[in-house]
C-alpha cells in the first residue's frame, strides 16, 4: 500500500498552497456532529480549511482551535470572525499538550492525506490530546467497491486512489479512500459509538459513499 502512494508529500504540498478558495467543502455533517459540537468546550477540527465546521451549527465551547497546514486559509479564517483560533501546523505533530480537548473532529481530512502510516500518526496524535471519554468525529469518504465512478476514474490497481495530475501529466495530488475496516483499525483501543454511512459530494461533484463516525477514548 506504502508503494501505491508514494506521491503522498506532493499531495501535502499541494494543499499547503492551494488557495483558500480552491480548497473544497463539500462533505455535509449531520446532526450527531451538531450534537457533539454542543455537548463540548474544548474543540479541535483537524484540517479546519477555510470552512472551519466547528464553527458552525451546534457550536457551544469555549475555545475552538482550527489546525491546518494552509497558511492562506487559515487567514482567511481569521478575517471571518468566527472566533476559532488558527493554529498552522500538521495534523500528526499538534503543538498542544496531551489530553487537552473534549473532541476532535476530522472532516475531508483522511480522504487527502493518501499514505496509511500518515493517517495512523494522525490519529495517534488525536488520541494524545483527546482528554478521557473525548470524542473523535470522522466525517469522510467511503470507499466503495461497486461505484462505477471508481472504476472509471481510478486506476485498475490501485481503485482506491484517485491520481490527479495537471496538463503536463505531472501528478498534482492524490485522494484515497479508505475502507470501512481501514478506519476500524485505524482507531482501534478508542469505542466505537456511531458509525453511519451517508452520501458525500466530490470535489468534481460525484455522489459517493460516504460516513460519519464518532469514537471515544476510554
Ligand atoms: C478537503 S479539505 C477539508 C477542509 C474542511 N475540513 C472542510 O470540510 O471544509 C482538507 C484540508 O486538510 C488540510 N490538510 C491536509 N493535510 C493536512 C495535514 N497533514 N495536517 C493538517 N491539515 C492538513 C488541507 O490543507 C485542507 O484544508
Amino acid at each position: 500500500m506504502e508503494k501505491q502512494v508514494e506521491n503522498g508529500d506532493v499531495t501535502q504540498r499541494y494543499w499547503a498552497k492551494q488557495d483558500f478558495s480552491q480548497i473544497p467543502g463539500t462533505f455535509s455533517p449531520s446532526g450527531k456532529c451538531r450534537e457533539l459540537l454542543e455537548s463540548s468546550q474544548c474543540v479541535l477540527d483537524l484540517g479546519c480549511g477555510a470552512r472551519a465546521l466547528s464553527a458552525g451549527p451546534g457550536r457551544n465551547a469555549r475555545t475552538t482551535v482550527g489546525v491546518d497546514i494552509n497558511a492562506n486559509a487559515l487567514r482567511h479564517l481569521a478575517t471571518r470572525d468566527l472566533n476559532v483560533f488558527p493554529v498552522l501546523a500538521e495534523a500528526s505533530m499538534l503543538p498542544f499538550r496531551a489530553q487537552t480537548f473534549d473532541a476532535v473532529l476530522i472532516v475531508a481530512l483522511m480522504t487527502v492525506v493518501p499514505r496509511y502510516s500518515d493517517v495512523e500518526r494522525i490519529v495517534c496524535e488525536v488520541r494524545r490530546v483527546l482528554r478521557p471519554g473525548g470524542a473523535l468525529y470522522v466525517g469522510d469518504f467511503l470507499f466503495d467497491p461497486n461505484s462505477p465512478t471508481y472504476r472509471s476514474r481510478y486506476r485498475p490497481e490501485d481503485p482506491q486512489t484517485l491520481y490527479a495530475a495537471d496538463e503536463a501529466g505531472r501528478p498534482l495530488y492524490l485522494a484515497r479512500h479508505w475502507t470501512e475496516e481501514e478506519l476500524f483499525s485505524l482507531t482501534q483501543g478508542m469505542r466505537k459509538e456511531s458509525f453511519e454511512v451517508s452520501t458525500a459530494s466530490s470535489r468534481s461533484g460525484n455522489k459517493l459513499q460516504g460516513f460519519e463516525a464518532i469514537f471515544r477514548q476510554p
